[in-house]
């Protein structure tokens, strides 16, 4: 088969290092790729929204499959512009269509989908520019701290959690009358605080079967001890100790089943992963989102304890035989740790050489914003790389990791030395 993978993280890495493990892909295309994608498979210069060049292409090369990484293309619809089209509609996409992408393109829509399914998640109430003044007696009536949550996509920055109730005021109006947000943020989904740890639990699903894989915990913040700003993820681990097979077991009945068949009575069609983001207050799973794709830094943990062949599993994704396939996972435990660009998540400068990445040993570097440049490996983005290790326990994994970061460098290069420690 000739597949095509959309995206340029090291999610999309991690994908192309263990499709190209399979004996079912013949040529593997990246777009637009990075360094490590350009190392296994062929890069082309292509946006992931740019769904003109994405179909010239794919009539080019003779694509057979299309994994979707990131969400932007999911949400503006390229599953559905693929089966629109004559010449593409037989390709298999592996990603949902629009309407059932809009679980992670419209906060308000996943609350009103898990109210309608029963599925455990805070309490919430929604409210637009004409109804701000009401939005403002709806936090009167809460207890800090306030979650505001901008509806659509805002690559990750839309949700503010505050203590002060004025503050939560001010930026509710900032966010609805003053588009703080653009318009994402034309609406806002004011929910209740849940207070405990996070964890992630990734599904995948032909929009009639389900297999659940590992879970993984990722941590969002720049700094040690999951302090200062969000960014996308700076390391993961899976499995998740605290996700013992009774909890497990609370997280399949009471949500990913409701979930899976709450896609079928909404006619929402899916074909691809459910990323579902939880909490764990006290011993039960609530939803804090849902994701449509999946986790970048998850990915790079939870893929490579998958056994199974991966384009197997997407076969049987798009002719809905996910039933047929038994998933394999490697009991061993998985860790990464993600170099970053000094700086970020706010301004860093890029096109910074990284050396040593040849001198690895027993790790997997999964390149994200890095790529190459007169043959030398340069970043060019936040996340830089993620170092994937594999131990019987979080310590030995890690140790590996951190080990082979010893030997890496690039100016203003920053990682946190604590992936983990709240296990
Ligand atoms: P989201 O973009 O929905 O994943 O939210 C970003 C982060 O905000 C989450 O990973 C949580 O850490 C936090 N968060 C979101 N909703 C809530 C909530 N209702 N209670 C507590 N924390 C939340
Ligand atoms: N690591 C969180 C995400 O991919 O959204």
């Amino acid at each position: 088969m000739n597949i095509l993978i959309l995206g340029s993280g090291g999610r999309e890495h991690t994908f192309a290092w263990k499709i190209t493990q399979s004996p079912l892909c013949k040529s593997l295309y990246v777009a637009p790729g990075n360094s490590g994608t350009a190392q296994i498979a062929t890069n082309v210069d292509i946006s992931v929204t740019d769904f003109e060049a994405i179909k010239s292409l794919v009539l080019e090369k003779r694509i057979d499959m299309v994994v979707v990484g990131p969400e932007d293309p999911l949400v503006q619809g390229i599953h559905d512009c693929f089966l629109n089209d004559e010449a593409l509609k037989h390709i298999a996409v592996i990603g949902p269509e629009k309407a059932a992408a809009e679980l992670e393109g419209s906060k308000e829509f996943a609350k009103e989908f898990m109210y309608r399914h029963n599925i455990p998640t805070a309490a919430y109430k929604s409210f637009n520019a004409l109804n701000v003044e009401e939005g403002y007696a709806f936090l009167e009536t809460l207890s800090p701290p306030y979650v505001l949550k901008a509806d659509g996509l805002a690559a990750g920055k839309g949700v503010l959690i505050l203590n002060d109730l004025q503050e939560a005021k001010t930026e509710l109006k900032n966010m609805l009358v003053d588009a703080k947000f653009g318009d994402a943020s034309s609406k806002v989904v004011i929910e209740e605080f849940l207070d405990g740890i996070e964890l992630s639990c990734f599904v995948l699903t032909d929009g009639k079967n389900y297999k659940i894989l590992p879970t993984a915990k990722d941590y969002k913040r720049i700094g040690e001890g999951d302090t200062g700003l969000n960014t996308g993820g700076m390391g993961a681990v899976s499995p998740v100790s605290f996700a013992t097979p009774e909890f497990l077991n609370k997280i399949e009945e009471r949500i990913v089943k409701p979930t899976i068949s709450g896609l079928q009575k909404d006619n929402l069609p899916y074909n691809g992963f459910v990323f579902i983001g939880l909490i764990k207050v006290g011993d039960d799973p609530k939803v804090i989102e849902y994701n449509v794709r999946m986790g970048d830094p998850e990915t790079e943990v939870v893929l490579p304890r998958l056994k199974n062949d991966l384009v197997e599993i997407f076969q049987a994704i798009a002719n809905q035989t996910l039933d047929n396939i038994d998933i394999n996972i490697d009991e061993r435990t998985a860790t990464t740790v993600m170099l970053v660009s000094g700086g970020y998540p706010e301004a860093y400068e890029k096109g910074k050489e990284i050396s040593g990445v040849e001198t690895i040993t027993n790790s997997i570097p999964f390149h994200a914003g890095a790529k190459l440049e007169n043959g030398k490996i340069v970043t060019s983005g936040g996340r830089v790389m993620a170092i994937t290790s594999f131990g019987n326990d979080y310590e030995e994994a890690l140790k590996k990791s951190y080990q082979n970061i010893e030997k890496l460098h690039f100016d203003k290069m920053y990682y946190r030395k604590d992936i983990g420690f709240d296990l």
